[in-house]
């Protein structure tokens, strides 16, 4: 069979790089800087990112690239059928992640509405606690799980890179704008100073939260750890050059990041609202949004079409992850391709129901599919390629830019020693973490 590739020379950067792009920078970003310390946090994401992201990306493309298949045929086709549980890890993942990622999905949709009809005026607190849990909360899960199921089963992969192609520059372009704004604003000092100037003390006391958050953060908003770079990849030419393309994807991603926490802070601190939200601030970017979008010229037209793109982007981030789930599924168990979509985008709206009922429920499956199993499939990917595929993974690795430099023997040992050691420690630390969360949370 002759494999499909991607319809234009930048399709595969576009299409990663819409998966990558999406609530993890926006909404999820600025919420974990503001519960886990603020600058200190972003100097750990920001340092995870380059030293432990960008190799893990670069681990999952030459998979991808090499086996040409996902990740079930990937291992078998490279000759190592017994590593294919790194793909059920992945699976798992997938399945916890969309099912919550849908509900906070559904709430931008529940702004969009209201940015047109007015419905966050006045207290705009109040207003994300009505959206966030509760029956709008269930309705809206449902139309956008409906969305992301009728985008996979309809394979309409050509308008997904046509769609991130606009969504990414304008919501670059919105957030400077808001950036911009914010800036003018008064009383904004602590935000700037709570986001941008890091306290050593924090993290010497904190560590044990940050670490993992981090790493957790670097993995969910790279879209790492769970296949989806492996079947993206999949499907690519001899002729990309790999590092390139990551870079740029790691790039792009990370800058958006960083402008939504330059948005946020400095409008929470302006609007007096508390920056350091100690496990309460999922709401974080929506509520000080809305409220800037109160005040600001046009701010409600601004804020429609800030949500639409959020919106986009959350889409093209849900595709990747039902994709993965479904081609998961369709290959291990043989069964036909649209009635899969419909079958699984059901199950998970299931499985995503106590999330949208309970922000305690939705914090609980976030920290253990990030925290845990983005991690943990991490590092099976990473001792793959650096114990059992390191020779061909290197060869791989040169394709496309003439051979091997400098840069691929510091990958190769990145991913043999720091990665993996730097996953176990963080993995110990999340499973603790992720139990005192229980106990104190649910007991
Ligand atoms: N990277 C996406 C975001 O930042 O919103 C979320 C995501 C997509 C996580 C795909 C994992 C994944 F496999």
């Amino acid at each position: 069979m002759v494999r499909d590739t991607w319809a234009t020379r930048t399709g595969f950067i576009l299409a990663a790089v819409g998966s990558a792009v999406g609530l993890g920078n926006i909404w999820r970003f600025p919420f974990l800087t503001g519960e886990s310390g603020g600058a200190v946090f972003v100097v750990v994401y920001l340092a995870l990112v380059a030293l432990i992201g960008l190799p893990v990306m670069l681990v999952e493309f030459v998979i991808g690239r090499r086996s040409e298949r996902n990740p079930v045929g990937a291992f078998r086709r490279l000759g190592h059928p017994s590593w294919k549980f790194a793909g059920a890890i992945g699976a798992l993942a997938g399945f916890i992640i969309l099912s919550y990622y849908s509900v906070v999905g559904g709430w931008v949709l529940q702004y969009i509405v209201a940015s047109f009809s007015g419905g966050y005026t006045g207290d705009t607190g109040a207003f994300f606690v009505q959206t966030a849990s509760g029956t709008n909360a269930i309705i809206y899960h449902a139309i956008f799980m409906a969305l992301v199921a009728g985008i996979v089963s309809l394979g309409v992969r050509d308008g997904l890179e046509r769609a991130a192609k606009l969504m990414v520059p304008s919501v670059i372009v919105l957030l400077v704008i808001l950036a911009v704004y914010a800036a003018t604003l008064p009383d904004t000092g602590p935000g700037y100073e709570f986001y941008l100037s890091p306290n050593v003390d924090t993290f010497a006391s904190d560590a044990v939260n940050i670490l993992p958050a981090a790493a957790g953060q670097a993995f969910f908003t790279l879209s790492l750890g769970m296949g989806v770079m492996i079947t993206y990849s999949s499907y690519l030419g001899e002729d990309r050059n790999l590092l390139n393309d990551s870079l740029i994807i790691v790039a792009i991603d990370t800058f958006i990041a960083i402008l939504a926490g330059l948005v946020t802070f400095p409008f929470l601190a302006s609007q007096g609202q508390d920056l350091v939200q100690d496990g309460g601030g999922a709401g974080a970017v929506f509520i000080s949004l809305a409220a800037a979008f109160e005040t600001m010229p046009a701010g409600h037209l601004v804020g429609g079409v800030f949500f639409i793109m959020l919106a986009v982007a959350a889409l093209t981030s849900a595709f990747s992850i039902l994709e993965m789930v479904v081609s998961y599924v369709v290959d291990t168990f043989d069964i036909a391709r649209v009635p899969a979509t419909l079958a699984l985008a059901a199950i998970i709206f299931v499985i995503g129901l106590p999330t949208a009922m309970d922000l305690n429920y939705l914090d609980a499956y976030d920290k253990f599919a990030n925290n845990i199993l983005l991690i943990a499939g991490g590092l099976v990917l990473s001792l793959f390629i650096g114990w059992v595929f390191a020779s061909d993974a290197l060869e791989e690795l040169g394709q496309g830019r003439g051979g091997n430099g400098g840069f691929d023997t510091y990958w190769i040992n990145v991913v043999r020693y720091v990665v993996p050691i730097a996953l176990l420690v963080t993995l110990a630390l999340a499973i603790q973490e992720y139990v005192e969360f229980l106990q104190t949370t649910f007991f």
